[in-house]
């Protein structure tokens, strides 16, 4: 949620910046900025509503001179997306600018006070208070620039991750963060500044993560150095970035969302490599195994997520109850946090995120540390902040998930708790041992499955062209399936912008079927298992109303497809491992869909990769 870089050192600054902006834009791109120092006389600003390639056209061949420089891609929240509202925002007397990320909660009250002062603000945003905050202390103490953010910062409340730079100060980059993300990366004599490692990766691995209320000060000839808002110096850790640039790169694919999918053998082969082993009938989790006795005999699991990791939590849910028989509450952590729930020492809270970033996911985390639950992380962004709050946890490894609609990080993630799961059913005895191999089997076989289940590519892109036009969608799944159709319906809405709604299959005659008409395509998980013949029953009431269901069914089924409009099938496995393989079909038919819409599959209108806003 915006996207934020800095470079100091002897190149020249803007096609880092460009180049980073470009990487770092599906976390926001409602619009763009840049600042560079040319020198201590020219500070030139350029900002624009739209994408970072709009921002690029608009300046052409101004003047892009200079080693330092900021910039910003924005996802809106205070202020409508347009040009003035766009980051970097400038003190009145032009000499400093700043780019942010994340909220300032009491800028209204800061304002207030500034403008009585005699400032004058130009932009809707919150962030514009900063700035003139800096300016106003700059000008009453004759501080140092990072002096000046650090008193600033002490007076915000909210969330920032900001880098700021001044005309008065031409060889120095000052760079935050509290609650939103920031990565510094160290080259020879120059350093990069990111909300993420994305823009970094290509030029050096070594980058330190600042931590909340810590303040970089970084110097071209002198080097860097930390201090928090309490002005006490720090040691920076230096880590090394595992992250590779190909993965950054859409390799031949037209979209980031294509690629992705297409990458879900590898990113599942990838999660539980060296975890596990069907041969020799083991399963083991580096972050689960040290706690093994806390996690099995904790009162209660508590889940908390969101959106399509929230979906996760549901199917993780079913895996917890079924083979290991703890008690699992699944909760929006937007909802969780606001609700005054209770948590107690022997809870033990999981928190499913892809970023590790989102703000009401980490402010949960919190919470339920506060009041002594042990926390556990399942994320993808190595060193995210969610990766170091938990007490432990483990990598979904699915690497680097730039379309902004979640694919590869969703079945990671389900594949983890499937681990997890059985991890635990192993050791509280509730997992038959001819279970566990047969999950074990099929676990190592799912890529192989997944990548027969792509070879229907073609096919799904014909059953996407006849409902391209649909206004409105149905997804239906009974147990682990209903997870599954809510992601189907999330998929669609969020890319194709299609109305969509998920539902448990039974709960249809509760009210949606009044929906049904022969306009309205019910997409329907009907694979072998449990719920088999009375999901048929389900189709069959669809049918009845002329609804046209295309349905995912286990290889070789014959009473669906004898009465469906369209089937898909998948592989036979576990019906553990169903939803990981019933998901991969609505990925596709979305996707497809989508593009003959016209619609920009990676980057959907209003949405952002990282919410790290609450
Ligand atoms: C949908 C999607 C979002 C995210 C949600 C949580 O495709 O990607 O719903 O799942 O914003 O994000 P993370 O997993 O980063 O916490």
């Amino acid at each position: 949620m915006c996207g934020i870089v800095g470079y100091i050192g002897n190149k020249r600054a803007y096609p880092v910046l460009i180049k980073g902006l470009s990487r770092l834009e599906y976390r926001g791109y409602d619009s763009a900025g840049v600042a560079l120092l040319a020198d201590s006389e020219h500070l030139n600003i350029y900002k624009r509503k739209g994408k970072v390639q709009d921002l690029v056209d608009f300046i052409g061949e101004n003047n892009t001179q200079g080693n330092i420089g900021i910039g910003h891609t924005r996802w809106a929240t205070h202020g409508e997306p347009n040009d003035v509202n766009a980051h970097p925002h400038f003190s009145s007397d032009g000499n400093i600018a700043l780019v942010h990320n994340g909220i300032i909660e009491n800028y209204a009250i800061l304002k207030k006070e500034l403008i009585n002062r005699g400032h004058i603000f130009k932009s809707e945003t919150d962030t514009e208070v900063l700035i003139h905050l800096i300016e106003e202390i700059q000008h009453n103490t004759h501080t140092s620039l990072e002096e000046a953010v650090r008193l600033a910062l002490n007076e915000v409340v909210g969330a920032y991750a900001i880098v700021i730079l001044s005309k008065n100060e031409p060889d120095k980059l000052i760079a935050a963060k509290k609650s939103s993300p920031l990565v510094i990366g160290l080259g020879e004599n120059e350093y990069y500044i990111a909300s993420d490692a994305t823009p970094i990766v290509e030029y050096t691995k070594n980058v330190v993560y600042l931590e909340d209320e810590q303040i970089a000060i970084i110097n071209k000839d002198h080097g860097f150095r930390i201090i928090n808002i309490a002005n006490k110096e720090v040691n920076p850790y230096v880590q090394e970035l595992e992250m590779q640039l190909e993965a950054l790169e859409k390799g031949g694919y037209e979209h980031f969302m294509l690629k992705e999918i297409y990458e879900q053998p590898r990113a599942i082969h990838d999660s539980f490599r060296g975890r596990l082993n069907a041969k020799e009938g083991w399963v083991s989790l580096g972050g689960v195994k040290p706690y093994i006795k806390e996690i099995a005999n904790a009162d209660r699991i508590v889940i908390i997520a969101c959106g399509t990791s929230w979906h996760a939590a549901l199917v993780a849910e079913y895996y917890f109850e079924d083979l290991a028989r703890i008690p699992v509450e699944v909760e929006y952590a937007s909802e969780f946090r606001y609700r005054n729930p209770i948590i107690r020492k022997g809870d033990v809270v999981i928190a499913i995120s892809q970023s590790g970033e989102t703000a009401d996911t980490l402010a949960a985390l919190k919470m339920a540390k506060e009041n002594g639950a042990f926390l556990f992380g399942i994320v993808n962004v190595v060193g995210s902040s969610i990766s170091r709050i938990t007490d432990s946890g483990s990598y979904t490894h699915a690497g680097p998930e730039i379309g902004v609609a979640s694919t590869k990080a969703f079945t990671t993630q389900v594949t983890l708790l499937a681990m997890m799961a059985m991890m635990l059913g192993k050791e509280r005895n509730t997992i038959a041992p001819k279970r566990f191999q047969k999950l074990l089997d099929e676990m190592e076989a799912l890529p192989d499955k997944i990548e027969t289940l792509l070879e229907s590519n073609d096919y799904i892109e014909t059953i996407a062209a006849q409902y391209k036009d649909a206004t409105n969608a149905l997804y239906l799944g009974r147990g682990t399936a209903f997870p599954i159709a809510l992601e189907g319906a999330l998929k669609l809405k969020e890319i194709s912008y299609i109305h969509a709604e998920g539902y448990p299959a039974a709960e249809m005659k509760h009210g949606p079927i009044a929906l049904i008409d022969e306009n309205m395509p019910v997409f329907v998980i009907a694979t072998e298992g449990e719920n088999y013949e009375k999901v048929v029953s389900n189709i069959q009431e669809v049918k009845a109303r002329k609804g046209k269901i295309i349905a995912i069914v286990t290889k070789g089924d014959t009473e669906v497809k004898a009465i469906a409009d369209h089937t898909i099938s998948i592989p036979s496995t576990d019906e553990v491992l169903v939803p990981i393989l019933a998901t991969i079909p609505f990925q596709l038919l979305s996707y497809h869909i989508a593009v003959m819409r016209g619609c920009n599959v990676d980057q959907p209108r209003n949405l952002a990769k990282s919410v790290t806003v609450e």
